[in-house]
């Protein structure tokens, strides 16, 4: 989904609360301090941006998604919140952590974004990140492409989404002025809510591939994929995203 997509804040807020409830190890990595002044990149809505400002942080949340601020600004009226593109805003030595959790990978204006952040810290500022790293929802995504390319509508979609390596990120934030200090790669299988956890989160994440069909096929394309995905995640009871996250801590210089 790019920034211009919609977004279903409802159906997030309803299914896909897990993606803000396991960002907390992120915001720990943070370890936001009162006084400080921290930007939520990416916000969504919401959740996160109201645990670093509980730690006594000035907080302001940015997202180009007008469905997705318009939830976080009523979750938390007390809040900042700032309906903007990530690679367009305009902050500039201004504040002391850029955070984000599981946004960057939407914004594949990867460089643009980069220079951005590296903008909108202060010098010693840092970034601390967690987003889709090589390989995230491999399984997924390949079950996706293989059912779709079989029916004659559809013209693959380009990739809405970026899933870098740890070298592969860090030569992106190294040449906008990032030094990476930290940086992991790790499998993070993740159980989805319910028995149609699996179409909750196609539809969600995913569905621009299946509006490329007609309305009255995207139902049986759902079921083939679903059936290709059973044997590999599902188990006993339910369904496991075969997510893999990167996280990255780097200073600006
Ligand atoms: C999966 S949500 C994560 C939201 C939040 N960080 C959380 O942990 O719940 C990804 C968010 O990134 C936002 N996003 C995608 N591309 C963006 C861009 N170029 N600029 C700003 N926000 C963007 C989307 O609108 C969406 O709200």
């Amino acid at each position: 989904m790019s920034a211009k997509a919609n977004w279903d804040a409802e159906l997030y807020e309803a299914k896909h609360s897990f993606v803000w409830k396991l960002g907390q190890g992120v915001i720990d990595l943070l370890d936001p301090m009162p006084g400080e002044r921290i930007l939520d990149l990416g916000c969504g809505t919401g959740h996160l941006t109201d645990r670093i400002a509980q730690r006594g942080a000035e907080v302001v949340g940015i997202d180009a998604s007008p469905e997705m601020i318009g939830q976080a600004r009523q979750n938390f009226p007390q809040l900042r919140f700032q309906l903007q593109n990530a690679g367009e805003m305009k902050f500039e030595d201004e504040f002391d952590a850029v955070f984000s959790n599981a946004a960057l990978h939407w914004m594949t204006n990867v460089e643009g974004v980069a220079a951005a952040i590296s903008r909108a810290l202060r010098r010693n500022g840092r970034l601390v990140a967690e987003l889709g790293g090589r390989r995230n929802i491999g399984h997924i995504q390949d079950a996706i492409e293989s059912v779709l390319c079989h029916f004659e509508t559809v013209t693959m979609p380009k990739s809405r989404t970026y899933f870098p390596s740890v070298g592969e990120y860090s030569s992106v934030l190294e040449a906008n002025g990032l030094e990476v200090r930290f940086a992991q790669l790790f499998d993070r299988p993740t159980p989805l809510e319910g028995t149609n956890g699996m179409e909750d989160w196609i539809r969600q994440f995913k569905w621009y591939y299946f509006e490329q069909l007609p309305p009255e096929r995207r139902r049986e394309a759902l079921d083939e994929v679903l059936n290709v995905l059973r044997p590999i995640l599902w188990r006993e009871d339910g369904w496991i995203a075969d997510y893999r996250r990167l996280r990255i801590v780097a200073i600006k210089m």
